[in-house]
């Protein structure tokens, strides 16, 4: 396979490549409920179970400025990770995009066509047209120069029965919006 190899400064030296993408739900102290496209996560630690999400915290150039889902992380210190299916792009699309921070009062879930429904352990809703949900608290959140990584354990998993509808693929990065 040929390859070009690019250099910080290179023009087109941008290393953000397709990858998987999660919903991201949380609340703030008051009560009010944020969703996040998030491309930036990962299981981290394999026992006990740990997930890293990379939210923006930070402002810089055009594309950073604090989520409004990170600020109702430091709020209450919990989030849900909700694993979309292929057939979920466009609501990924529509969270990746409007933001509370900006727009205080949209209503993320009427816009999206999603389905909030009730956590066990948590606080924070769950999205339930996702066929995996992972309730989780944070208890650490190493600061990185725009994002916070937010790493959460897990309390508790939801998975859908028809295990093709949660296992089939997962819409990436590419997204309209890149
Ligand atoms: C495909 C895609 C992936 C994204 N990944 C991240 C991410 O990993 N971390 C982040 O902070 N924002 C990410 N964003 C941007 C946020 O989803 C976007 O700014 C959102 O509108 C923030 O909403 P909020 O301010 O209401 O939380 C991504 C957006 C898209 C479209």
């Amino acid at each position: 396979m040929k390859k070009k190899t690019l250099l910080p400064g290179d023009a087109g030296f941008d290393p953000f490549y397709p990858g998987s993408i999660v919903l991201v739900s949380a609340v703030d102290a008051d009560g009010k409920v944020d969703l996040c496209t998030v491309g930036a996560w990962a299981l981290v630690n394999g026992d006990p179970r740990m997930y890293g999400i990379a939210m923006c915290a930070r402002a810089a150039g055009k594309t950073f400025f604090k989520r409004y889902t990170t600020t109702c992380i430091e709020q209450t210190g919990e989030f849900v990770i909700n694993i979309p299916h292929a057939g979920l792009k466009a609501a990924c699309d529509v969270c990746g995009t409007v933001s509370l921070t900006k727009e205080p009062d949209a209503d993320k879930f009427a816009l999206a066509g999603l389905t909030a429904a009730a956590a066990t352990k948590v606080a924070a809703p769950l999205i339930a047209e996702c066929p995996i949900n992972i309730e989780c608290r944070a208890p650490s959140k190493p600061e990185l120069p725009t994002h916070d990584w937010i790493v959460g354990e897990p309390v508790a998993c939801h998975v859908a029965e028809d295990a093709s509808l949660a296992w089939d693929s997962i819409p990436t990065l590419k997204s309209d919006h890149e």
